[in-house]
């Protein structure tokens, strides 16, 4: 009976792909759907081949256009790669709804209790509160805590390291967690005890984010959660008055919320476990990155290396110091070379999903989906994927879209003499979900890279650094691999702050 059903197996799995070519194009409404994307596997679908890399998405576009449907992971929705019904997407929030998504993704992610995550309080209240204290106006205070002791945990670092090998990957991670976490939660926050248990949590975020994942295979992931939320939960215990009103306006906003609304202390560690996981998911990784592209160019680090130098030398003092303690508007000004460095790192290394739920029957116009209207159901699940725009070589970025290169930014179009092909990017997201810590962390990555170029000498030792493509979706992608170096403080040029 088993050795016929197994003999049996690959006969229906062929029948049900044939039965998916030949059906006849769907439609709605009397308007086409998205085209259906074939795969082998029921459930599972296309998710393995999604996560190979970039070749899954460019071929799909270009053999089915920019909006499919596919299955992965048990949920069957629709995917659009193109920046023009991305951009219609972010431009239509009443048609295509982000709310639903931010709540539940608190419970099934975070572990918010449903009926907080979908209470009131949550849209009336933390989302609008949340989103205007991350605003450009208040958060001056904050990057000055956090450049604060960025600049003290990066020079205790590299003179402990003063020319050993170390792993350069985990070092700038935890430097940038550290001074985040302290400068959002105040010095009280256990950084260096929640540092571990943070990661271990970021690497279940994809299973914990698999709504339809049984639920035993979701308990290792659950586990992780469970540590991270009780050593939160523990350490908000030993807060005091003081320590809480000194928060991050971000964090004190919710607290309040959480107050008048009597949520249990495990619903705050939830609050608490968002804040850390948008606060460090990807910013350290852009840091990182492009720590990473410039080691590799020797001749780029030069030129950012004059630019840091040359800043310093107009400042009053002329130290680092006074470099990185500026606003993000200064920093961006004053650094242009630097901005570019961070802007080409985030469109070659993210790879996000933007995610609306279509709130009525409607269509996408023909003029934003390569001349053909295509129908879409109320109900259904929307995915903007940001990144085939970024690195397809025949798009518009150019042909060398796959290529970590600065010089692409400097002269205002491909016409320009200098210029090369520059397209849309969204390593933000957009619309109703836009990043709203993007002004700090602008601030926080720049400050971090003055200073790394700025005060160390750094000679790489073994760099087998790639990019992991399984954690699609995210953000900033994450490495893996090893980036050894040996570094020290660097003599002369930038003067630095003892
Ligand atoms: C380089 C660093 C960062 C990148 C690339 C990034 C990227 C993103 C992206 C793509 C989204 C939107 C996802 C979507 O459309 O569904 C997002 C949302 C968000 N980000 Fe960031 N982020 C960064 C840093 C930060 C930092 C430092 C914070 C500070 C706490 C933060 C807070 C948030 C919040 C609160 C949201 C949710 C917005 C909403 O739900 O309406 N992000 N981020």
């Amino acid at each position: 009976m088993f050795f016929s059903f197994l003999l049996l197996l690959p006969l229906a799995l062929v029948l049900r792909r044939l039965f998916y070519h030949l059906r006849p194009t769907e439609t709605y409404g009397g308007v086409q759907r998205p085209p259906f994307l074939p795969d082998w596997i029921p459930w599972v679908g296309v998710a393995l081949s999604m996560a190979g890399g970039d070749s899954f998405f460019c071929n799909v576009q270009k053999k089915y256009g920019p909006c499919v449907r596919l299955t992965a992971m048990g949920d069957t929705r629709i995917f659009i790669t193109s920046p023009a019904l991305i951009t219609y997407i972010y431009k239509n929030p009443k048609a295509f709804v982000f709310e639903y998504k931010r709540r539940s993704i608190q419970s099934l992610v975070f572990g918010m209790t449903h009926t907080v995550a979908f209470s009131q309080a949550m849209s009336d209240r933390l989302f609008p509160d949340h989103h205007r204290a991350l605003q450009l106006v208040n958060i001056g205070e904050l990057i000055q805590k956090y450049t604060t002791q960025l600049e003290e945990l990066v020079l205790s670092k590299v003179d402990e390291a003063d020319g050993a090998e170390v792993d350069l990957f985990e070092m700038v991670y935890e430097i940038i967690y550290t001074a985040s976490a302290k400068a959002f939660f105040t010095p009280s926050f256990p950084a260096r005890t929640t540092f571990k248990p943070f990661i271990a949590f970021d690497r279940a975020f994809p299973i914990l984010n698999l709504a339809r994942l049984p639920i035993t295979m979701r308990s290792q992931a659950i586990s992780a959660r469970e540590k991270i939320l009780t050593m939160l939960e523990e350490w908000w215990e030993t807060t005091t008055e003081l320590d809480r009103a000194a928060m991050a306006p971000a964090v004190c906003v919710q607290w309040e919320i959480a107050k008048d609304e009597g949520w249990s202390k495990r619903d705050w560690a939830t609050v608490l476990l968002a804040e850390t996981w948008a606060l460090e998911a990807n910013a350290p990784f852009a840091g990182l990155w492009t720590v990473i592209e410039v080691l590799r160019r020797p001749q780029v680090l030069a030129s950012l290396r004059a630019e840091v130098s040359s800043t310093i030398s107009k400042l009053d003092p002329p130290e680092i110091s006074t470099l990185m303690h500026l606003s993000q508007p200064e920093l961006i000004t004053l650094l242009p070379l630097l901005n570019l460095a961070l802007q080409e790192t985030l469109r070659v290394h993210s790879s996000s999903f933007s995610i609306r739920v279509a709130e009525y029957d409607t269509t996408f116009p023909a003029a934003v989906c390569e001349g053909r209207e295509l129908s879409v159901k109320k109900g259904e699940e929307i995915i903007c994927v940001t990144r085939p725009g970024n690195i397809d070589t025949t798009g518009a970025w150019g042909t060398d879209a796959e290529i970590w290169d600065t010089e692409r930014w400097i002269g205002d179009d491909a016409d320009d003499e200098k210029g090369k092909a520059r397209g849309p990017m969204f390593p933000f997201g957009g619309g109703s979900s836009m990043c709203e810590g993007r002004h700090f962390a602008s601030a926080e990555i720049l400050s971090f890279l003055a200073i790394f170029i700025a005060t160390i000498d750094v000679q790489v030792v073994r760099d087998t650094i790639k990019a992991d493509f399984t954690r699609i979706g995210l953000g900033v992608m994450q490495p893996k691999g090893e980036l050894r170096v040996k570094m020290r403080r660097r003599q002369g040029e930038s003067k630095v702050a003892a």
